[in-house]
């Protein structure tokens, strides 16, 4: 991970299949890549966010036909019906939303495909194989099962549970085969492009057993929805094929104008690629394969995240378990459910998600430890001071350690995010949240209002707890960008917020003594317990 300041930072998220209705799972992804969008932006980078959807293949072209209408008017109808709105929902700040079906994608496609086949990187050939539509994708015997119920008797994808096509196509190919020793030693010199861990020796193990060719065309005559292939338009290009090339197409491959031509320059290769672990060796495998045949360098990092569980299982529309976020932000709102997810479960990890552990996190952590703390802080900033921040006297050592763990947070949490270690991040984030209760308690500021010979003692703690605020503020603006606009505003009065160097957090003495402090909204409103259910 490129982690100086100067260059900029580009991340991705998948672009997620048009026709499902978005779940918490698509959610999470966009979060976490949001936050650390969000974080770099606040160190000074040039922060690129790009998200977007997958709109061709097989799928939609049945689920429009069901419906009635064309794919790309059904595609348009859920695009605005439903994966913008899920951006406002989980307050995304995506620099662009990428269409497969946009002019700019398709017309790119055709001329990286174009390329490919003039440099003999793609053939034509036989192919007969299982083919899953669920996951777009031709399975190995070792990829299905056994079916059960309706499907007993059959083979069925392990994955969808429903049971493959047996297809016999003359296709187009990808030379992926001759990929295999070059990706390995991509690999080897590139110990940090697959992470975690795990997912790296997954993928390196898998590409060692040996790869074969990719069948990246499928014949008009079974279906129609996708780019056709250039120079046989008897065929359209393979659903993942065209999908994994929206991130460069966005980003101005294949456009002659200089500014889509500095804009690849300034951000290809992407910094990071978080996908679930479920398309990991798209991403890992096949993908830096393509970009080399097209001379082209691979992304710095993919990031293969874990499983989100509901009831111990995988979350997924066909198991009929999906959560729509919204279920849980008009409760508690897209902050905690931005901080819940990115909180609770390491990232890279699986997690389960469940109401209670949502419900106690957001009162004991974010009501209680943060919003609690900025409330009383401010309050008592008003009613000792009438609203004006007193100057620091003399700093004791109570004092001084409260700035060192705000320094300390700050590299800890810089470190971890270079590490996409997301919750370590907020864990050094809340040593200060902790501090500064524990530093309230021990000061115990209404003790010293009772004299005055302690006015100057008074002013320095509460000086300290809203320098704190302050470092808290620019600390959790991307990942609680909500609350932490409502404290700015409160502790500074302007907009500023965003353009705080995360750098200089815990650096101290940047409010103004004598300032006025404004009213704080409430942070994280109580929620009765009958609805947080
Ligand atoms: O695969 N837990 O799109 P998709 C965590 N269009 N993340 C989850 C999840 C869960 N239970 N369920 C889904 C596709 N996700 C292709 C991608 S990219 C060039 C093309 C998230 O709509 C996770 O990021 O099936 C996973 O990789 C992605 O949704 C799959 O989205
Ligand atoms: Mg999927």
């Amino acid at each position: 991970m490129p982690n100086q300041a100067s260059k900029s930072f580009y991340v991705t998220t998948p672009i997620f299949y048009v026709n499902d209705a978005p779940h918490i799972g698509h959610a999470y992804t966009e979060v976490a890549s949001d936050v650390l969008a969000r974080w770099h932006r606040q160190r000074g980078q040039n922060s690129f966010l790009l998200t977007g959807t997958d709109e061709h293949g097989e799928k939609i072209l049945r689920t429009a036909a069901t419906n009635n209408t064309t794919p790309q008017a059904w595609a348009d109808k859920l695009v605005t019906e439903a994966w913008l709105p899920l951006l406002e929902t989980i307050d995304i700040k995506n620099q662009d939303f990428i269409r497969t079906t946009e002019p700019r994608h398709e017309k790119n496609v055709q001329k990286f495909l174009q390329h490919l086949y003039d440099t003999g990187f793609i053939y034509r050939g036989e192919f007969e194989g299982n083919y899953c539509v669920g996951c777009e994708e031709y399975k190995t015997e070792a990829d299905l099962m056994p079916g059960e119920g309706a499907f007993a008797g059959e083979s069925v994808c392990a994955i969808h549970s429903k049971p493959v096509e047996r297809l016999a196509e003359t296709n187009y190919f990808f030379k992926l085969s001759e990929f295999e020793d070059k990706l390995l030693s991509f690999y080897t010199e590139n110990p940090k492009f697959i992470q975690p861990e795990s997912a790296r020796n997954e993928v390196v193990s898998f590409v060692r057993r040996g790869l074969t060719d990719l069948s990246i065309s499928r014949s008009k005559e079974k279906f129609d929805w996708g780019i056709d292939i250039p120079w046989d338009d008897s065929h359209i290009t393979y659903v993942w094929f065209d999908a994994l090339l929206n991130y460069i197409t966005a980003i101005g491959y294949g456009e002659d104008t200089a500014e889509a031509k500095a804009q690849f320059e300034t951000l290809w290769p992407a910094s990071v690629q978080i996908v679930g672990k479920d398309i990991l060796r798209f991403h890992a495998v096949i993908w830096p394969a393509m970009l080399m045949a097209a001379g082209l360098e691979p992304a710095t990092q993919v990031f293969g995240h874990g499983w989100l569980l509901v009831g111990g299982e995988k979350m997924s529309k066909s198991k009929l378990t999906g959560i729509a976020p919204s279920q849980i932000t008009d409760t508690f709102g897209s902050d905690a459910f931005r901080y819940y997810f990115m909180k609770a479960i390491a990232f890279g990890q699986d997690g389960s998600f469940s109401w209670e552990d949502l419900s106690a996190r957001y009162q004991a952590e974010l009501a209680n430890g943060f919003g609690n703390l900025a409330s009383r802080s401010i309050a008592m900033i008003h009613k000792y001071f009438d609203g004006v921040l007193p100057a620091a006297g003399a700093f004791t050592a109570d004092d001084l350690k409260v700035q060192q763990i705000a320094a300390d947070a700050v590299l800890t949490a810089n470190a971890a995010i270079d590490e996409i270690a997301i919750q370590d991040a907020i864990n050094a984030i809340w040593t200060l949240v902790d501090e500064l209760n524990n530093y309230i308690t021990v000061q115990a500021p209404w003790v010293l209002a009772k004299d005055e010979a302690n006015t100057e003692r008074l002013g320095t703690v509460l000086n300290t707890t809203a320098e704190g605020l302050r470092a808290l503020a620019v600390l959790l603006n991307p990942i609680t960008p909500k609350a932490t606009a409502k404290l700015w505003s409160a502790l500074v009065g302007d907009d500023s917020l965003d353009a705080q160097l995360l750098d200089n957090a815990g650096a101290w003495n940047q409010l103004k003594a004598g300032s006025k402090i404004g009213q704080l909204e409430p942070l994280f409103p109580r929620i009765e317990t009958d609805e947080a259910k």
